[in-house]
């Protein structure tokens, strides 16, 4: 039987659309179970400045639908020193909270993994960041939603580009990892996808120049994956503009138009289900564990791994685009 009568609940890094219903969630089941919530605003940092406030069902209504995070977020410095979690681990005992649910991306979780080490403190992650870069979860919360807003906008995009027979190079978010540019280009009927996974394996703009874009079209989109290893959009048009210079090159860099919006039914759906099973765990006594999902089945995955690891992206996707954009 767990020991857990207080659960605080914080959002920390990048914002994703769908933390809202995550936030509904964690709150709801944990009060269905008998447990008191308190609201962390802006993530370690509010935690260390004592931004904590008593959350009641009625906190977490009508915001399913909201994008952003009503508990804020923000990076947070001190809480990469011994110092900063100290100060952190003393509110948390002032408060009588006695384990915490952190929403978050890679950093966000390292920072949990680190902290639950540090004071044998429960935590329990769930994956919120529109990058899906988390290893040992199919997808994480806030990606969809991304990936939909993408598509919306190459849909706008390509309208211009197809008027003026333009090459476009769109860059999409990611961080290190190619999800939102390899799939965003396959559900908008995109030329190709510049992507980090493969950026050390091949050149992959003299191929797709080489290989000729699409015959039965004078215009292009390309989307590719905000990094270093890329170079981003204005680097690969800086180096059309000089290699290739018969092309016509526009950039359009997404940006973070890419992490608003009303969460889709999906994200929704994925959020609430993570949000119970993550109370669901802590009544199961887990401890240090993210909220995963495979085969539609949630899954916990040890901090570690979900961390630790580089998600492979799924190579099938290649050929799928390669095939469907001749
Ligand atoms: O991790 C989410 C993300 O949106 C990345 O895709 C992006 O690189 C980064 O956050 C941007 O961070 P910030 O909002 O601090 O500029």
């Amino acid at each position: 039987m767990s020991t857990v009568k207080c659960v605080g609940i914080l959002t920390s890094g990048g914002d994703a659309p769908g933390m809202n219903a995550a936030i509904r969630a964690v709150t709801r089941s944990a009060i269905y179970n008998g447990m008191r919530v308190k609201g962390i605003y802006r993530g370690y940092k509010g935690l260390i400045l004592d931004e904590i406030e008593e959350f009641k069902t009625q906190n977490v209504s009508n915001i399913i639908q909201r994008g952003g995070t009503i508990l804020k977020t923000a990076r947070c410095v001190e809480f990469k020193t011994p110092e900063g979690r100290k100060q952190a681990y003393d509110k948390l005992q002032e408060h009588g909270i006695d384990a915490l649910i952190a929403i978050g991306g890679d950093g966000t979780l390292t920072g949990a993994r680190i902290f639950a080490q540090e004071f044998n403190f429960p935590i329990v992650g769930l994956p919120g960041t529109i990058d899906n870069d988390l290893y040992g979860t199919d997808t994480t919360i806030g990606y969809d939603t991304a990936l939909n807003t993408i598509m919306e906008c190459v849909d706008k995009i390509r309208d211009t580009a197809t008027s003026h027979d333009r090459l476009f190079f769109v860059e999409v978010m990611g961080r290190d990892a190619g999800f939102l540019a390899l799939n965003g280009a396959i559900a908008s009927g995109a030329e190709a996808a510049i992507i980090p996974e493969i950026s050390l394996e091949k050149d992959q703009l003299a191929e797709m120049i080489e290989n000729g874009f699409r015959k039965s079209k004078n215009s292009s989109i390309v989307l590719v994956a905000e990094s270093e290893v890329t170079g981003g959009a204005m680097g690969v048009a800086e180096r059309v503009k000089k290699e290739y210079p018969q092309f016509d090159v526009r950039v359009s860099i997404l940006g973070h138009l890419q992490r608003g919006g009303s969460p889709t039914a999906q994200d929704r759906i994925l959020a609430t289900r993570m949000g119970v099973a993550a109370i669901d765990a802590l009544l199961d006594d887990q401890r240090n564990v993210m909220m995963g999902i495979q085969n539609d089945q949630i899954v916990y995955v040890p901090f570690s791994k979900a961390i630790k690891n580089d998600k492979p992206i799924n190579r099938d996707l290649l050929n799928t685009l390669r095939v469907s954009s001749i």
